[in-house]
């Protein structure tokens, strides 16, 4: 029998990419939309059954959680990879938007995952991947709130692979850097933003790399943290730019790294930075700014 994996947010990028990557293994896949335009995109792959679900709405996971058992009469590994980007200074962010940027990526991340939890439990296995971002270890400038969300998804990642390994189910964070998806089009850029402002934010973008990975770099990493439970790991990386971190943090130290990382953040990276960390990938970035 299929294993079955449920993946969410996959009308684009690194979901999509997942949904196509599990499937070509042999998985059955629940794959999920935000939009009903969206419902027809994995039409062409007799593995994948798809969903609407907007993560925003809590109270719709439960449902969702059984309809995506029903979908193959079983589920052994759950992708919270759903997520959206709220960009621009802390002061010119409105709390709506931060609202929003935690409705999104956390808390409609945990309604999802505990709607699963029951189910991974009782049957003494699973696996739950969470995709939180390299963001989640290091603050860049004018992206605060969305990296304040992923350090949440990484952290509250480690905690739950702590509750449930004695229940067999394993948790996953996956820590991508920059790829080159739809995210960047789809901005929620800060609205109130003084002009005091946009010397430091026109300097920050002009300087950031306009190249990210192939969304299947990711996805090739998600396989592999499911496919082996029993890695005692939760953090992966995935793309250059974030596999060299550990690396530069083991070989820096705490202060050295933050030094470094905070010279190279503003476009001016030392000779030992630039060797140390790759560019984030070779395809072209569309970006809205
Ligand atoms: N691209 C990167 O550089 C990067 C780096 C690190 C981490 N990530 C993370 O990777 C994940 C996938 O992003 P991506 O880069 O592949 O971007 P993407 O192509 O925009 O994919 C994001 C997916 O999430 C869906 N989504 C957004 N809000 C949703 C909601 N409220 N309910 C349900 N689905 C929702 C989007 O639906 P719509 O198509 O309807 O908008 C889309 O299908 C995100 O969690 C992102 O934060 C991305």
């Amino acid at each position: 029998m299929s294993k079955v994996i449920v993946v969410t947010g996959t009308a684009s990028g690194l979901g999509k990419a997942t949904v196509e990557k599990f499937s070509g293994e042999g998985w059955d896949v629940v794959a999920t939309v935000r939009k009903e335009a969206d419902l027809g995109v994995h039409d062409a792959n007799p593995r994948v059954r798809t969903l609407l679900l907007d993560v925003d709405d809590e109270s719709a996971a439960p449902a969702f959680a059984e309809q995506a058992l029903a979908a193959f009469g079983r589920v052994d590994a759950l992708v919270n990879n759903a997520g959206s980007y709220q960009m621009g200074p802390l002061e010119g962010s409105t709390m709506k938007q931060i609202h929003g940027q935690f409705q999104t990526n956390v808390f409609g991340l945990i309604a999802v995952t505990k709607a699963f939890l029951p189910t991974f439990r009782t049957q003494r296995s699973g696996v739950v991947v969470n995709i939180a971002s390299l963001t989640a270890e290091q603050g860049y400038p004018y992206s605060g709130v969305y990296a304040a969300s992923k350090a949440a998804v990484a952290t509250l990642s480690e905690a739950l692979s702590m509750e449930l390994a004695e229940f067999g189910v394993a948790v996953r964070a996956i820590m991508p850097g920059q790829h080159a998806t739809r995210i960047f089009t789809k901005i929620d850029v800060a609205t109130e933003v003084p002009e005091d402002y946009q010397a430091g934010i026109e300097s920050f973008f002009g300087v950031t790399p306009m190249t990210g990975s192939s969304p299947q770099v990711t996805a090739d990493v998600i396989y592999r943290s499911v496919i082996d439970p029993s890695l005692e790991q939760v953090r992966f990386y995935a793309g250059p730019d974030s596999t060299a971190i550990p690396h530069a943090k083991r070989i820096l130290g705490p202060q050295e790294y933050w030094a470094e990382f905070r010279e190279a953040a503003v476009g001016r990276p030392s000779a030992l930075w630039r060797a140390l960390i790759p560019a984030p990938g070779a395809e072209p970035l569309e970006r809205e700014i």
